[in-house]
């Protein structure tokens, strides 16, 4: 068992976010920019080999869920072999997906002991989907999420609640969950990558969801762990739950437990943090990359990658710098 990896402030990390690609099935506007999104070239993708030898070298250094991203995880070709081999070394596994293809992967799934999937979802009427996805799955991606209830899978919806665009709908996706104990939907407040017209205007704050939920339900908190990000709640009388992600005006960098690992094998300790650490081309030559590890964590800051505030004049040019959101892999 190799050490653990802690930062200066005590937070040991426990959880590795691998994206297995940059590239998706849909084109979600707040994710990826609308034109010139220059996708990565196949040869810089880390192989399921290395994926699977890095997985393994996290395992060992305390790492105990993996949660494999994308882009959208499930158009990579050897995405079923990969969550295969994962299955046998990560203690646990999960995926976010937009579910677009999830029918193809039930039988690996349950065989790598996959319980729980996040799926994005932001609106419930067909023609916002087209409008938000330029894509055509809406009946297909709702389809897929029944399709995992009644596989028996415990089911988390992501919706980025954008002001304007699909803030009407915050209370019917709640109310979806009332008679699902297996579904749980998680408002996500709107944060700025590069390119995605992000504007603090069209944030819906987790003050304004709240007050929004509480217009039509009643609902209790239910508790939770310091490395959650989500607050959740429970309607009375309802089976499932809703939360609230609110990254820009709760955050929860706190308990942070979070590795990421870009589909280009680059290192990253936090979403908003640009500093990387390239961990595939020095695995490819054969170097011991573990002091590589350990060293960026070192540098992680308390929170946000070390930019102030959201609110401030700044905001925007720096996540500019950052990667686009696809990129990094939710
Ligand atoms: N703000 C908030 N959440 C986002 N996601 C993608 N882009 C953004 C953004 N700009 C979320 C999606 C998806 C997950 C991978 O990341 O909901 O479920
Ligand atoms: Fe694809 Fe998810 Fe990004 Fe939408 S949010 S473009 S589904 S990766």
């Amino acid at each position: 068992m190799a050490l653990p990896i802690v930062d200066t402030f005590g937070r040991k990390h426990t959880y590795l976010r691998i994206s297995l690609t940059d590239k998706c099935n849909l084109r979600c506007t707040y994710c990826m920019p609308q034109e010139d999104m220059q996708f990565m070239p196949t040869k810089w993708l880390m192989q399921a080999d290395e994926i699977a030898y890095l997985a393994g070298l996290f395992v060992e250094m305390g790492v105990e869920k993996i949660r494999l991203t994308g882009g959208e995880p499930l158009v990579r070709k050897d995405a079923g072999d990969i969550i295969s081999r994962l299955g046998k070394l990560a203690p646990s596994l999960t995926l976010t997906t937009n579910a677009v293809y999830i029918d193809q992967f039930l039988p690996q799934l349950k065989e790598a002991g996959v319980t729980s999937l996040n799926v994005s979802l932001d609106t419930l009427k067909e023609e916002r989907f087209q409008a938000i996805t330029k894509r055509d799955h809406f009946t297909k991606t709702l389809n897929h999420i029944r399709l995992l209830l009644d596989e028996g899978f415990v089911v988390k919806v992501n919706m980025v609640v954008m002001r304007g665009t699909n803030d009407d709908e915050v209370n019917d996706f709640v109310r979806m969950t009332l008679a699902e104990p297996n579904l749980h939907v998680r408002f996500i407040e709107f944060m700025p990558f590069k390119g995605n017209q992000w504007d603090l205007s069209k944030i819906v704050s987790y003050a304004d969801l709240i007050a929004n939920v509480s217009q039509e339900f009643e609902f209790q908190p239910v508790a939770g762990e310091v490395h959650d990000t989500a607050r959740r709640f429970r309607v009375n009388g309802g089976a499932g739950t809703f939360g609230i992600i609110g990254t820009v005006t709760h955050p929860f960098c706190e308990g942070c437990n979070r590795i990421r690992l870009t589909a280009d094998g680059k290192l990253k300790n936090c979403l908003f943090d640009t500093s990387e650490v390239d961990l595939l081309t020095p695995l490819r030559k054969g170097d011991d990359i573990r002091p590589l590890i350990y060293t960026h964590f070192q540098k992680k800051h308390f929170a946000h990658g070390g930019h102030a505030s959201f609110t401030e004049r700044q905001a925007k040019a720096d996540y500019e710098q950052n990667r686009e959101m696809i990129a990094i892999g939710g």
